[in-house]
């Protein structure tokens, strides 16, 4: 762990503080602690009955906020290392109906930047890993190499999205040494994928596509969706903010499933988007989307 990590900047902060509709006496759990940006703005709100419970599947996140953050002795605030998609498990001897349940998708700043998990296309060098969670036992680099042609081309086209899926897997299996790096795979993927027209990585879908099957993002989204809902009070909501479309589309229909049985209200008929302010101040917030609903 590294002290020196940039602090990750919280998206749609204030959005999502004024959506939870915080009472201060409430049970609250921020599903995705990162670097406790909302879950500090949560307990801000809190008076001393109020409860929030933090989790995170990166062990690292939940010490880099013990370590970094004075508010983690607050006997009104708990953190559990976990998989969001066990919430109701999580949650046992803690609390038994939430007021609110926060989830900000993806990675945090410090995980991207981190110099050994091998999330960013910028950093070179790194091995590539992509484990948010030590625990798992398959790293992104172990299932470049693992998985045939046709899979490869599935996990791109499915995950990622990429146009040049095929392409790219033939490539990969048509090495004849194995890809272990950042450097490796992108070097590969910049040969065989055309030069576009905008400034964005030719990776950047293949990192997005490997990162969610290492972690099996979208089926721990699924779960976790349904657990936290069955965890909410009646009047209680869930805030979700998204960040490609395969989450906002699984977040989408999720919600619109509740409203449509009349166990829900939508309170963003319209998803929630950054302001070009905040997007200028913090340009990973571009892509985000805040949807919420709230129990009946
Ligand atoms: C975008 S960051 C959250 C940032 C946080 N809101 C903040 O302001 O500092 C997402 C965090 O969720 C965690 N995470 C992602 N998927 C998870 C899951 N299925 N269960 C628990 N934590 C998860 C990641 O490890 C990461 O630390």
């Amino acid at each position: 762990m590294d002290s020196s990590s940039h602090f990750h900047t919280p998206v749609l902060l204030k959005e999502s503080i004024t959506t939870l509709s915080i009472n201060s006496e409430g049970r609250y759990i921020d599903a995705t602690l990162g670097e406790a940006g909302h879950s500090l703005a949560i307990l801000r709100e809190l008076g001393p009955k109020g409860l929030l419970l933090s989790i995170d599947r990166d062990s690292e996140a939940i010490q880099f906020v013990e370590t970094y953050t004075k508010e983690a002795s607050d006997s009104r605030w708990i953190r559990k290392y976990g998989n969001y998609s066990d919430l109701l498990k999580l949650s046992q001897g803690i609390l038994t109906k939430a007021d609110g349940i926060l989830m900000d998708l993806g990675i945090s700043s410090r995980q991207l930047e981190a110099v050994n998990r091998g999330f960013s296309y910028q950093e070179r060098s790194q091995e590539l890993d992509m484990r948010m969670d030590a625990q798992l036992s398959v790293k992104a680099k172990d299932l470049l190499n693992a998985l045939n042609e046709q899979e490869l081309a599935k996990l791109f086209l499915t995950y990622g999205e990429e146009r040049f899926s095929r392409r790219i897997a033939r490539a990969i299996k048509k090495q004849t040494t194995p890809i272990e790096t950042v450097n490796d795979l992108n070097t590969l993927v910049s040969r065989v994928v055309p030069a576009a027209n905008s400034s964005k990585h030719p990776a950047r879908r293949v990192y997005q596509a490997l990162r969610i099957a290492v972690n099996d993002e979208l089926n721990s989204l699924k779960k976790g969706l349904k657990e936290a809902f069955e965890l909410l009070a009646n009047d209680g909501r869930l805030v979700v903010i998204s960040f490609h479309s395969l989450e906002d589309r699984i977040v989408k229909e999720f919600f619109k499933q509740q409203v449509d049985q009349e166990k829900a209200i939508d309170l963003t008929q319209k998803p929630i988007v950054p302001t070009l302010k905040e997007i200028e101040h913090n340009p990973r917030a571009h892509s985000a989307k805040l949807r919420a609903i709230m129990k009946i």
